[in-house]
């Protein structure tokens, strides 16, 4: 069911990596509600995903941006409030990674570089990702910024690994 809900409201949408990516089912409905975005992902995943089919689904520019970058995030807000004619009215943060999960390397053993790069990926991304819009002044008043977390942030699951620290981080700044 369709009811316009979004008509009119602007943002951006970051990790859309393929059809099983939570924000790709956002963007989805979002576009089907009548709101309008751009799409964000981090270079590299440019080339592993497919965003384009997204992005051409939902009539969407694709701006591509390192999240742990604060001069690709300078340039994506600039350049989403260029595209969408003005401030923005959400914005969806989904985005995770930690490379000791990827590597399977044990909470009681892990490699802290990539530790600290999760931490950058996953939780302090959120934190520069507010201060850009921020400091651009990019939100409408009543605007979201949302971004997704998991409940090992406060209960423990030990196969969640580092993650469970970046969702408690993520959430702390949240
Ligand atoms: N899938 C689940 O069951 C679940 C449960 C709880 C929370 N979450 C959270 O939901 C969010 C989305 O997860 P998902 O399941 O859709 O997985 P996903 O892998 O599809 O999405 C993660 C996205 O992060 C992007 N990303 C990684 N590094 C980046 C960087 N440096 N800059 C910009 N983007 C970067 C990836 O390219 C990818 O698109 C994550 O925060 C995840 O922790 C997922």
């Amino acid at each position: 069911m369709m009811y316009n809900l979004l008509k009119g409201k602007k943002g951006i949408i970051f990790g859309a990596l393929d059809e099983n990516s939570i924000a790709w089912k956002t963007a989805e409905r979002v576009h089907e509600e009548g709101g309008q975005f751009v799409l964000t992902n981090a270079p590299v995943a440019m080339r592993m995903g497919q965003i384009n089919a997204l992005a051409e689904k939902t009539g969407s520019q694709i701006i591509p941006a390192d999240a742990t970058s604060e001069e690709d995030l300078q340039n994506l807000v600039e350049q989403a409030m260029e595209i969408l004619g003005g401030k923005l009215d959400f914005v969806l943060h989904s985005i995770g990674m930690s490379i000791n999960v990827r590597k399977g390397k044990h909470y009681t053993d892990q490699n802290y570089a990539w530790t600290q790069k999760g931490t950058d990926v996953s939780a302090m991304s959120f934190h520069k990702t507010m201060q850009t819009l921020y400091k651009a002044d990019a939100m409408n008043e009543w605007g979201s910024i949302v971004a997704l977390t998991y409940m090992a942030a406060q209960r423990v699951f030990p196969d969640y690994n580092d993650m469970a620290d970046n969702k408690a981080y993520l959430e702390s700044i949240a």
